[in-house]
């Protein structure tokens, strides 16, 4: 594909994407705050299970939650589906263009174990079979047990978030993770929310008594959803802290910042008093993620020993080898159209200026070169990490 075609595609589908989700995400929690603080109605109708008032935009709205008298609907029923829908199918096609069109330098590590095809078939099986297990799982009777359903879920998710992280680049393994747990929240949606909503209108349109079953397991896939919703948006905006995809222990960070999303949504929704245990996980997750990226202390041994100072011109040199193929005015590397992130590392005086941000992607952690296309060793990652620490002299 044209680079610069493809470039347009992801501008393109980006802005839809995140515009929908916005859309999709704002009404859920709305709907969930609505649930939350509905108020007996006051003239006590016996068709209205509570009210609200709210004042948004200079006007006044009453928000009622009504129950339907066989045989009466309204004249217009609004219903939410096609941002869940945009959402998805936006968000699929990027994965396409932005990450199975790259997948050689996106995907896979060089030299790693998968090949840039074998990455996208394993990428879209697993969306299939995700979806598979967690419905799978979630229609056994466990699902009335959510204390065993619940560790569960969660273990086989860090297993599963274990393997990607040694199967695909670090990058792609957040990313894949947040596709698949947003694959969950869409089929929920298409497959355990909407049909069992379409089922509860035709019987009330028929007369029938609405099975309100049929509406509590719809509630239990939509309060799922709500749990997933944070931890999928930091995997969608992940790409932009290589310290924390780069990692190490990336798995376990992501496992951390799964609980920690998930607690604060349980205690904006539930209120801390009875939440405290769930705020408490979320401190401690916190806690965690930031000790374990701490940057290791330069040993001291090391320091004092006074290893001789790095050169400009060795470091000079392992740019041009490493990094200029992409970060160029005028990059050589096929597929690259303009230096990524409009980062040039041609002159010294360039070099010298993202001194900073260049330990951070090749030494602190180790994302450039992207899928150290280049070679990159680790002699070289230490010998860039002290210049730097030096001062990042030009002599
Ligand atoms: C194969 C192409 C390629 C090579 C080789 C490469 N990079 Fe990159 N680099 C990229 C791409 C693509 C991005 C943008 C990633 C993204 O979309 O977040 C990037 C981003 C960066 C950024 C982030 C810029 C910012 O937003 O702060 C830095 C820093 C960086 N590269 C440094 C390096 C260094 C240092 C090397 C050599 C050791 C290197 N890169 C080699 C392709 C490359």
């Amino acid at each position: 594909v044209d680079p610069n075609l493809q470039e347009w595609l992801h501008v393109l589908l980006r802005w839809i994407h995140v515009i929908a989700a916005i859309m999709w995400i704002g009404d859920s929690l709305l709907f969930v705050w609505i649930d939350s603080h509905l108020q007996k109605d006051p003239e006590e109708r016996p068709d209205v299970a509570g009210v609200t008032w709210l004042i948004h935009g200079g006007g006044y709205y009453t928000l009622e939650k009504r129950l339907l008298e066989p045989g009466k609907l309204p004249p217009r029923l609004r219903w939410f589906w096609l941002e869940a829908t945009t959402t998805w199918v936006s968000g699929f096609l990027l994965l396409v263009v932005v990450y199975y069109f790259s997948a050689g330098t996106f995907m896979v590590e060089s030299g790693g174990s998968l090949s840039a095809s074998a990455a996208v078939h394993l990428s879209l099986g697993l969306l299939v079979l995700g979806w598979l297990v967690y419905d799978g799982l979630w229609r056994t009777p466990l699902r009335h047990r959510p204390v065993l359903a619940v560790p569960l879920s969660f273990a086989l998710f860090l297993a599963l978030v274990y393997e990607l992280t040694h199967l695909f680049s670090g990058r792609a393994a957040y990313l894949q993770a947040g596709a698949m747990l947003a694959t969950l929240m869409a089929g929920n949606v298409w497959v355990h929310i909407l049909p069992p909503q379409r089922k509860m209108l035709r019987l009330a349109r028929e007369g029938r008594p609405v099975d309100l079953t049929l509406g509590q397991h719809a509630k239990t896939r939509s309060t799922h959803n709500t749990y997933l919703t944070f931890p999928v948006i930091f995997l969608m905006i992940s790409n932009h802290f290589p310290q924390i995809y780069g990692a190490p222990l990336n798995w376990l960070l992501l496992g951390l910042l799964f609980v920690l999303g998930a607690g604060v949504r349980h205690v904006m929704v539930v209120g801390l008093r009875l939440a405290w245990w769930a705020a408490a996980a979320a401190a401690v997750s916190a806690v965690f993620l930031v000790v374990l990226t701490l940057p290791p202390a330069p040993a001291p041994a090391q320091a004092a020993s006074g290893s001789p100072p790095v050169k400009f011109a060795e470091v000079r040199q392992i740019i041009w080898q490493r990094c200029t193929g992409c970060h160029s005015s005028v990059p050589t590397q096929p597929g690259i159209a303009a230096p990524p992130k409009g980062l040039e590392l041609d002159t010294p005086g360039q070099i010298q200026a993202a001194a900073a941000r260049i330990k951070l992607q090749a030494v602190t952690s180790k994302v450039m070169p992207l899928g150290n296309l280049t070679g990159m060793t680790d002699q070289e990652r230490e010998l860039l990490g002290r210049w730097v620490d030096s001062g990042a002299p030009l002599k």
